[in-house]
Formats: C-alpha cells, structure tokens, sequence
C-alpha cells in the first residue's frame, strides 16, 4: 500500500513499479524532471543513474570524463595531499561507513579536532549547500578548500609555506603525469590545485547510491517486513513529520540537479540545545547564525541525507547522539533536554524550534518501525563498489 501524503516522485516511481513499467529501462518521468533509471551522455561521459534519480548538476568549467574521476579517485585516497602526509580525503571519509568517518567530531591531520562531524558523500551531487550548515557553499570544488587549505581547525594542513611541496609530492609521483594528462589534455604545466580541486570533484559526484532495500522495494524488486512498512508510512505520514525534511528521494530537502527550476535551501532547528534558557547552541556551532548573526538563525542545521544512515553513527552535526533509536526517543521528545553539565537546558522549548518537531508524536513501537525503515537505506552496493574504493594497494 503506498501512504497518501507519499512525495510526488515517490508516488510516480511506485506507481510505475506497480504497474510493471518501472524496470526494464522504461521511462518514467516525474514530476521533477527526473528520467528514473535512465544513461544520459553529455559529451564523452555517460551517467548511469539508479531509477528515480535526476542527471546531477556539473559546473561548466569542470565537465566529467572518466579520466577525470580515475584522477579524482586516486587523489582522494592519497595522504600525500595532506601538509604532514598523514591524511588524505579519505581518513575522514570511509566507505564502508557511507564516507564517515564514525566519531563524534572530526579529526584532522595536526590532531585538532572539528567541531563537526565528518558527513557521508552518498549522492553528495545533489546537495544545493554543502556541509552541515554554510549556505555560501554551492559547489563541490569550492567546498574543498576548506579541508584541504582551512587553518582552524586544521584538516588536510595545507598551507602557503607547504602549498608548493605538497604540489610536487604529487607532480613526482610517477603514477601521476600520464593521469593529470589525460584528464586535462592540452592543459600545461601539470599538476596545479586547480586541476586537483576538479578531478577529486568529479570524483565525488560519481559517487551515488540508489540501490539500497528500499530502492529495490519501490522498482517491486524487494518485499519490506511488516515492520519496515509501517515503518515506511510512519515517515511518509503526519503523526512521524519526517518526510517534511527528509522527503526527497535522497531523504533530505536540499536538492538540486541539472534540470532544477527553484532550489530550495532550507535550515532547520530541531530543539538539540538551548543552553541556560538562552537559545544558545555550544560556543562554535551556532548553525546558521554564524553565517548571518541573526537570533532566529541560532541552531539551524541542514537536514541531512538519511541514505546509508544506519552506518553513519553518530549522530546530529556534532556526533551528539549515538544510536537511531536514541535520534527516534529524541524526536518523539520533541527536542533534548539536557539536565546536567555546561550544555544544560531544555532544546524542547528553544524558541526557533520548527513547529514540526513539535507535532512528532510516536510510541515505543512506532519508534522501533521507523528505525527499521531506516536500515532499509543501506546500499551494500555502494560501501563496497570498487570504483569508490581505495586505489592504492594495502600497506
Ligand atoms: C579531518 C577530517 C576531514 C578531512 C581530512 C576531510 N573532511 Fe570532508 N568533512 C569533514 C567534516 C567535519 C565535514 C563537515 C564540515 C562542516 O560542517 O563544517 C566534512 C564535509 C565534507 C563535505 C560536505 C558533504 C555534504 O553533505 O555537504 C564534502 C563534499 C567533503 N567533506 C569532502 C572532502 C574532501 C574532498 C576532502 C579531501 C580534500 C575532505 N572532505 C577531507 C571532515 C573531513
Ligand atoms: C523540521 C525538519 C525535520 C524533521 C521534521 C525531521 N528532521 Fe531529521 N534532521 C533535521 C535536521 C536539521 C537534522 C540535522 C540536525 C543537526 O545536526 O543539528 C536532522 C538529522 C537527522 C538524523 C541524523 C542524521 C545524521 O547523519 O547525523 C536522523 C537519523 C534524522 N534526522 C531522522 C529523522 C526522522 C526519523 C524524522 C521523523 C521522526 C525526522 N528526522 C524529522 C531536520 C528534520
């Protein structure tokens, strides 16, 4: 049975799947735009995109080509990008834990911690911003400044007194000329961060995921338990909210893709802290009032993602819950009240709380349902295709 207030595009992939006419490579079309399960090849790249995903959105100064990707692929798994060449991309972005990285906050290359959590890259393409909450970051290849050259904290470590030297770790390496010139043919000298900044980029927008439980169940592929539809209805129904901020097909309500009209960037507080009564959230994790020192900005965060999410332990943008079940009690608290220590407050009554999270209403058993909804987002397929892996043999 599918729920009534299911998103449009979820009603149009399982409409299809019911009918019979949403495998086999016929196209349906939704009311986004999207040709579900559809190969669409701008230029020498072809995208092969799971049913019910839209072609992603690529800058036009950064095309894709499989060069492109091998290139970014390697430099993403390569420490040699760090300052002290102890971390690469992927120290804090693991595939098997969905490009987490399963601690609370980050660490970076110096051992300064983050105040946030490192976040999975599923399907990270159609993010509209990126990171937990700045909203002037729209691209992939602007986002990566920040840990490769960002000085607090320190990620990657890269810097003006060690930007060259670690340019000509690379530049020496004997695996790389031939794939910096066959990713960007004609352009010279190679390598420059700018080339490096777009192939790991590009490399990043291949990874996308669609082929979890859930997945296969909407295309009819898949049976869910009893507990796993109920669990599918609570989260697409009012008494659960969830599809309001996680009801796109990539559970979240920040897309954008290549064929997007309006692009929708919204933040949301959902009652985590409210420090003394004050409203404040911890001392550097304001949400988005450290980017517009507004009062009603404070403790708005981006909703993530939830695909994969039963890897991506722990919780919330500073890892401050540690299990689903413990996210579900919290919601159907209607925020956190934290009684002790110097975080103590109530987030249930913080004034920019979303009216939403008030409305949440669920018993122990609803809880249970959802959570087991949620591991239905695991794509096996994704934490162990080799094309994300690392390149690099094992040492
Ligand atoms: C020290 C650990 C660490 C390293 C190294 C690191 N990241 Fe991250 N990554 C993070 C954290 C923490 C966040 C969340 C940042 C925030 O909200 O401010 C993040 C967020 C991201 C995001 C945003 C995801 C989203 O959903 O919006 C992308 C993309 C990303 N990282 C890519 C990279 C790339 C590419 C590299 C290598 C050049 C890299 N990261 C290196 C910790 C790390
Ligand atoms: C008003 C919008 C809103 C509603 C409604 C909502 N969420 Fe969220 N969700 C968010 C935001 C925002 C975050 C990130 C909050 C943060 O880190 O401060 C989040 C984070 C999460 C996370 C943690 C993800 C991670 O990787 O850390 C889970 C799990 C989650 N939500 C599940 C749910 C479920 C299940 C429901 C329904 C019971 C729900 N959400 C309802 C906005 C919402």
């Amino acid at each position: 049975m599918i729920p009534r207030q299911l998103a449009p595009w979820v009603l149009a992939v399982a409409a299809a799947a019911l009918t019979g006419c949403g495998g086999g490579g016929t196209s349906v079309t939704d009311t986004a735009g999207t040709t579900p399960g559809a190969t669409f090849t701008p230029g020498n790249w072809t995208w092969e995109l799971p049913s019910g995903f839209a072609v992603p959105k690529v800058p036009e100064g950064n095309p894709m080509s499989a060069a492109k990707v091998d290139l970014g692929r390697f430099l993403f798994y390569d420490k040699r990008l760090s300052g002290n060449g102890k971390q690469s991309c992927a120290s804090c972005h693991h595939q098997d834990k969905a490009f987490t990285d399963g601690k609370a906050v980050a660490v970076g290359s110096t051992g300064q911690f983050h105040p946030r959590a490192a976040q999975g890259l599923a399907n990270v393409a159609y993010n509209a911003t990126l990171t937990w909450v700045n909203p002037s970051l729209v691209t992939l290849e602007k986002q990566m400044e920040v840990p490769l050259f960002s000085e607090d904290p320190v990620e990657m470590g890269v810097n003006d007194g060690n930007k060259a030297e670690v340019l000509s770790r690379i530049a020496t390496e004997p695996l790389y000329p031939p794939k910096f010139a066959a990713a960007f043919p004609g352009e010279t000298p190679a390598p420059t961060w700018g080339q490096v900044i777009q192939a790991i980029a590009a490399f990043q927008r291949t990874l996308i995921s669609g082929n979890s439980k859930y997945d296969q169940y909407i295309q009819g592929k898949a049976t869910f338990t009893p507990a796993e539809t109920r669990g599918l209805n609570l989260f697409m129904g009012e008494k659960a909210e969830c599809f309001h901020c996680h009801g796109s097909f990539n559970f979240n309500d920040h897309v954008v893709h290549a064929a997007s009209r309006v692009v929708e960037t919204p933040f949301h507080n959902t009652g985590l802290y409210n420090i003394g009564g004050t409203g404040n959230f911890p001392e550097g994790n304001q949400g988005l009032f450290e980017f517009t020192a507004k009062a009603a900005d404070r403790g708005l965060f981006r909703a993530q993602s939830l695909r994969n999410v039963e890897l991506t332990a722990p919780y919330m943008h500073d890892g401050s819950i540690a299990s689903l079940e413990a996210v579900l009690d919290f919601y159907a608290a209607g925020g956190r009240h934290i009684t002790s220590g110097p975080n103590a407050g109530d987030g249930r009554t913080h004034p920019n709380k979303s009216d939403l999270i008030t409305l949440i209403d669920l018993n122990a058993q609803e809880r249970a349902d959802i959570v087991a909804f949620l591991k239905t987002l695991t794509d096996h397929d994704f934490i162990t295709n080799p094309k994300f892996s690392n390149p690099f043999p094992a040492q």
